[in-house]
């Protein structure tokens, strides 16, 4: 909830100035309201794309205020995040529910960057592993194996998101390395490595390339970063 429509254009335009490094997928994740005009100045700009930040798991109906895919669809955007754990926390949305999202948004054809990731204190009773494994059997692996084209994968510790403190990269890369052999057991080694599983919480240009050099690291989920156009440029170029 950052950022009037003035302030989101002026940003947007700033970005797509910027060349996006060959091989780099660059996604803006966008309030609803603007979710078109955005669209508008990022279309046709090679490697960058938007996504809304949720959608509602029933297609259609007397859902007050809630947004489908159908709607998001029509204007355009075929990428939703879900599970975001501000998500988890304020909606209440649980594992079940995401699993409903996910499966929604599949069948009409979207890509999905999914969240996951631990409190501070379920990490600290040594419990993150079981945890983040929960979140993903529960929400994911009803999945057909073809479904794994069109899902990313963000492990955000909460501890880590809007707080300033970072998961250190052997951390990130601990339990990234957890959730893809989680995946290669359930699904093969093929779709657990084409699986991009993105790192999110505090990253900024001065944490972005130790991270991002990590083996099972493929990418972040980008907070406070990504409203100053040079920083998130920065991390960007990082790769
Ligand atoms: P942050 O946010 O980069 O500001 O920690 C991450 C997020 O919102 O997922």
């Amino acid at each position: 909830m950052n950022l009037t429509l003035s302030d989101a254009k002026a940003l947007s335009n700033d970005l797509v100035k910027f060349n996006v490094p060959v091989g780099t997928e660059v996604i803006l994740g966008v309030p609803h309201p603007y979710l078109a005009q955005i669209n508008d100045i990022v279309n046709g700009n090679v490697g960058i794309s938007v996504a809304a930040q949720n959608c509602h798991e029933k297609e259609s109906g007397a859902y007050t205020g809630e947004v489908s895919t159908a709607m998001l669809k029509s204007i355009g955007i075929h990428t939703v995040i879900l599970g975001h754990s501000e998500r988890r926390q304020y909606q209440k949305e649980s594992n079940e529910l995401l699993a409903e999202k996910t499966k929604t948004a599949l069948a009409a054809g979207f890509k999905v960057i999914f969240c996951c990731g631990e409190s501070l204190m379920t990490r600290e009773s040594g419990k993150h592993f079981v945890f983040v494994e929960e979140q993903i059997k529960q929400s994911l692996f009803d999945l057909e194996a073809s479904a794994w084209a069109n899902i990313v994968i963000a492990y955000e510790p909460i501890w880590a998101i809007g707080t300033g403190v970072t998961a250190s990269p052997d951390q990130a890369q601990e339990i990234h390395a957890h959730i893809r052999k989680l995946l290669t057991e359930k699904y093969g080694t093929e779709i657990a490595e084409a699986t991009s599983i993105l790192y999110g919480g505090s990253v900024k240009p001065a944490n972005a390339k130790e991270l991002f050099t990590n083996k099972d690291i493929d990418g972040g989920l980008v907070g406070g970063a990504s409203l100053k156009a040079a920083d998130f440029a920065a991390i960007i170029n990082s790769f």
